[in-house]
């Protein structure tokens, strides 16, 4: 079976063998430089060439290198946009020098402006997720504060959207630069829950009637089956702060405050 696929990844690569060089493994750098550098510049930063192209110019090669995935470079680059200066034809690679030369863009790095984010944060996102990122504009935005993904997954969302959603790509109304920037601003928003706290807030809060956090029951059905680790940070709020639950323990439980109830969460899932 490995020989097969082995014998066929060859036959594929043939056609194209000629462009490479007689050394065996592509030079990524090289690649690029002939084939990329024209529209993306030498150092990924994007040439004039490419800043002029029409409806939309080259990308920044150094602000994404780190936060996409090497999936999408890889589907780009060997299938092109649609309707944009970036035509797989133009240059024919074979799938080792796609490797090789997504191998060298991952070599570019790139420094997050902060200030640039919050900038375009503001500009771009508060409408639907608040100045203060949680979302609390009844439009239905995730809690940016709260949210549990990594760069990646928001630079995803951010340059896809969420089809279906009011969360819609982003790609070409911001740069790559403002996307990574804004990327980690969000990180910088996040809230970090507090173990410490939540454990005092349970022993005013709960112990009384929950000795420990594993004396806890659900109520209803779920109870026969499900346990708290298998409900997410939202759904045990809505059980503890806004359920059956404020009948049996008072209503002072409806108080306590969202960041109070992550620390809480923290040490009840400890
Ligand atoms: C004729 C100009 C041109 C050449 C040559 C070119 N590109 Fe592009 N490339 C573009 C444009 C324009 C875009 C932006 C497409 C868009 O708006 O979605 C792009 C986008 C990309 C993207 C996606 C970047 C992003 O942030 O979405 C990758 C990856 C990429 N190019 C890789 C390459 C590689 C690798 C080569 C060389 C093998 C190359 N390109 C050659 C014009 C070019
Ligand atoms: C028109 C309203 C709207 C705008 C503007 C908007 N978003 Fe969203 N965003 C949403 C909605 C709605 C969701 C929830 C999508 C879903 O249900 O999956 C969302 C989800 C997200 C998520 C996923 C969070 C998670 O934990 O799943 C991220 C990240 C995000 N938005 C970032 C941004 C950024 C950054 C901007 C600005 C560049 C932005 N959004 C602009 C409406 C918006
Ligand atoms: C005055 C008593 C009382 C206090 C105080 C109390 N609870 Fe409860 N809680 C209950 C009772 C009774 C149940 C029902 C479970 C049972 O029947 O064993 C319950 C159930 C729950 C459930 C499951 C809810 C559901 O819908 O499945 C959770 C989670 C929970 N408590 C967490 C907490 C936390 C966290 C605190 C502190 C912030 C707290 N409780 C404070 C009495 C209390």
């Amino acid at each position: 079976m490995l020989k097969k696929i082995l014998v066929t990844a060859v036959l594929i690569a043939l056609p194209f063998g000629a462009a490479q060089a007689s050394d065996d493994t592509p030079n990524g750098k090289k690649i690029y430089a002939n084939n990329c550098a024209s529209c993306h510049g030498a150092d990924g930063t994007v040439s004039k060439f490419g800043k002029d192209l029409k409806p939309f110019p080259a990308r920044n090669h150094r602000a994404m290198a780190q936060v996409v995935s090497r999936d999408e470079m890889r589907r780009i680059i060997t299938y092109g946009v649609h309707g944009t200066g970036m035509r797989s034809k133009k240059y024919k690679l074979d799938p080792l020098q796609i490797e090789a030369v997504i191998d060298y863009i991952k070599t570019f790095h790139y420094k997050p402006n902060l200030a640039n984010g919050k900038k375009r944060y503001k500009q771009v996102c508060i409408s639907c997720h608040g100045v203060d990122g949680r979302g609390q504009t009844g439009l239905g935005a995730t809690n940016l504060v709260y949210s549990k993904q990594d760069l990646k997954s928001i630079v995803h969302t951010m340059r896809h959207g969420r089809p279906g959603t009011m969360m819609k790509s982003n790609q070409h109304q911001l740069s790559n630069a403002d996307i990574n920037d804004i990327a980690h601003y969000l990180l910088s928003l996040r809230y970090n829950a507090n173990f410490k706290n939540g454990a005092k807030i349970y022993a005013k809060n709960c112990k009384s009637c929950h000795a420990t956090p594993k004396d806890i029951k659900l109520i209803g059905n779920a109870a026969r089956k499900l346990t708290i680790a298998d409900l997410s940070d939202q759904l045990l709020d809505l059980r503890i702060r806004h359920g059956r639950h404020i009948e049996r323990a008072g209503k002072g439980i409806t108080k306590l405050s969202s960041d109070s109830l992550k620390d809480l969460l923290a040490y009840i899932r400890q």
